[in-house]
C-alpha cells in the first residue's frame, strides 16, 4: 500500500499501512463559506506496527490545528454520555477510592466541559482536578466551578500538580489518550503524578469494535491511536506499569476501559487475561485482517453513496442528515457525499449551526427545525447514539419517517 515512509509514532519502526482513505479535511473543522478556499487537507491512512502492535494514523495533523479555542466538541451534549459519566464516577468512588483513603485526588486528563468532574461532586470526599488544553471547553468547566489546568499534559505539568495538590489516587482519561501523539511524555507524567498504589484509568474506541462493525468513520485526525489490550499492555510495561483490568464499554460505538497500576501493586483480573488471550487469537499480525477491513470499509462507503443516489435521483425522495459528527467527516468525504444528495444536516450544537461540514460543505441546520421538516429518510450520522435518537424521534417515526444507517452495514433501520 501507499505511504512507504510511514513509521510508528511510538517506536519508530516501519508502519504497515493497510487502509488509505485519501484526502481528508479536519474532522471537527466545521467552517463558514469564506473559509472554503483555505481549507486544510491531509491524507487519512491507518497502519499497524509489527513491533509495538499499535494501530495508528500514518500521517498526523499538528495538534494546534485540532484543539484550538474553537474546538466544537462538548461532552455534555449527549444525555447518554452524562449517564455514562455518572456510572463512571460511582465506579471510581466505590471501587478505586475506598473509604480508607482520606480526601483522594482524582485528576482527569482532557476533562472537556467538566461532565465527569461534575458527576464526581456526588462524592464530596473526593478532590478533583481537570487538565484541558482546549480553552473554550475548559472555560465552561471553570465556570462550573472546577479546578482546571489549561495545558497539554506533560511530565512538567505533572510535577506542577504534585507540588500544588500532591500525588493522584486516580488518573482518568476518557476519549483522550487516543488523541495524544506523544504517549511517552504522558506515561512519564503518570510516573510522577500517580501514587505508588494509585490507578490509571482510560477508555477509548477499541480497535476490534471498529473492525467488527466496519465503523471506519471512527478513524479521523484526532484519533491517532486505535488501542488494543495487547498494545496498551506493551506500552504500559515500558514505564513500570501493568494493565490489570479491561472493561468493554458501549459508548462511542464500542470502547474499552483500561485499568493500570504500577507493577505488582494490583492483581490482574481473569477478564484481562481472557481478553489478552482472545487478542492473541485474533492474529492481527496476519496482513489479511487489515486488507479485509479496508475492503469492507470501502464497500460500505460506496454502498451508502449509491443508496443515497438511488433514493434521491431514482426515487425522488428527500434525505437529510442527523448529527454533524466528527465521525461523519470521514464517511461523507470517503464516500463523496455532497449537498446534491444530502442537502443539509441537523445538529444540536449551536457552534456548528449555520456552518458547513468539512470538505463536503453540507450546510448544518439547527435541530429545532427538524420537527417541521418531515423528510422521507434521515441518515443517522450519530449511529452510536441510535437508541437515544430513536426514543426521541417517535413522532417522526409514527408519521412514517425512516432512518438510514451505515454501521455495521447500509440499511433502513427497523424502528417497529
Ligand atoms: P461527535 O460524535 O463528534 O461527538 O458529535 C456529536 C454531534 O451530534 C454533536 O454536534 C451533537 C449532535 N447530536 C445531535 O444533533 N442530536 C443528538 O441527539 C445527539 C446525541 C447529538
Ligand atoms: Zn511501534
Amino acid at each position: 500500500m501507499t505511504s512507504p515512509n510511514a513509521s510508528c509514532h511510538l517506536c519508530g519502526s516501519d508502519l504497515h499501512v493497510f487502509a488509505d482513505f485519501g484526502k481528508m479535511p479536519i474532522a471537527n473543522g466545521f467552517l463558514t463559506e469564506d473559509e472554503f478556499e483555505n481549507e486544510f487537507f491531509y491524507n487519512l491512512a491507518v497502519g499497524y506496527c509489527y513491533d509495538c502492535e499499535m494501530v495508528q494514523l500514518a500521517e498526523l495533523v499538528p495538534p494546534e490545528k485540532l484543539f484550538t479555542d474553537k474546538y466544537p466538541f462538548f461532552t455534555s451534549s449527549s444525555r447518554n454520555m452524562i449517564k455514562h459519566f455518572a456510572e463512571m464516577a460511582e465506579w471510581i468512588a466505590i471501587d478505586l477510592t475506598p473509604g480508607a483513603i482520606k480526601r483522594p485526588l482524582v485528576v482527569e486528563l482532557g476533562c472537556n466541559d467538566g461532565t465527569l468532574l461534575t458527576e464526581l461532586r456526588a462524592y464530596p470526599e473526593i478532590r478533583t482536578l481537570g487538565i484541558e488544553p482546549s480553552t473554550n471547553v475548559a472555560e465552561i468547566a471553570i465556570i462550573n466551578g472546577h479546578n482546571v489546568v489549561t495545558e497539554f499534559f506533560t511530565e512538567g505539568t505533572a510535577q506542577g500538580i504534585v507540588e500544588e495538590y500532591g500525588q493522584a489516587d486516580v488518573i482518568v482519561a476518557t476519549n483522550t489518550m487516543c488523541h495524544i501523539p506523544d504517549l511517552h511524555e504522558v506515561f512519564k507524567g503518570f510516573q510522577v503524578l500517580l501514587k505508588p498504589d494509585g490507578y490509571i484509568v482510560f477508555e477509548d474506541p477499541y480497535w476490534y469494535a471498529i473492525t467488527a462493525q466496519t465503523s471506519f468513520d471512527q478513524i479521523y485526525d484526532e484519533h491517532v491511536y486505535y488501542f488494543t489490550v495487547k498494545a496498551v499492555d506493551d506500552l504500559a510495561s515500558k514505564y513500570c506499569f501493568e494493565l490489570v483490568d479491561v472493561l468493554p464499554q458501549a459508548v462511542h460505538g464500542g470502547a474499552m476501559r483500561y485499568v493500570l497500576g504500577f507493577n505488582k501493586q494490583h492483581r490482574p483480573t481473569s477478564r484481562f487475561r481472557y481478553m489478552h488471550w482472545m487478542e492473541t487469537k485474533m492474529d492481527w499480525d496476519n496482513k489479511v485482517n487489515g486488507d479485509t477491513f479496508y475492503q469492507a470499509a470501502i464497500y460500505q462507503g460506496l454502498d451508502l453513496a449509491m443508496s443515497l443516489v438511488n433514493m434521491v435521483r431514482k426515487d425522488g425522495k428527500r434525505v437529510v442528515g442527523y448529527g454533524a459528527t466528527s465521525k461523519s467527516t470521514t464517511i461523507l468525504n470517503a464516500a463523496g457525499i455532497a449537498p446534491n444528495i444530502l442537502p443539509y444536516i441537523y445538529d444540536t450544537t449551536p457552534q456548528k449551526q449555520g456552518k458547513f461540514t468539512p470538505g463536503t460543505h453540507i450546510p448544518i441546520r439547527p435541530y429545532k427545525e427538524f420537527k417541521d421538516d418531515d423528510p422521507d429518510y434521515v441518515l443517522l450520522l450519530i449511529w452510536n447514539h441510535a437508541e437515544e435518537v430513536l426514543a426521541k424521534e417517535q413522532e417522526y417515526i409514527a408519521k412514517g419517517g425512516k432512518f438510514l444507517t451505515h454501521v455495521p452495514y447500509v440499511r433502513i433501520m427497523d424502528t417497529s
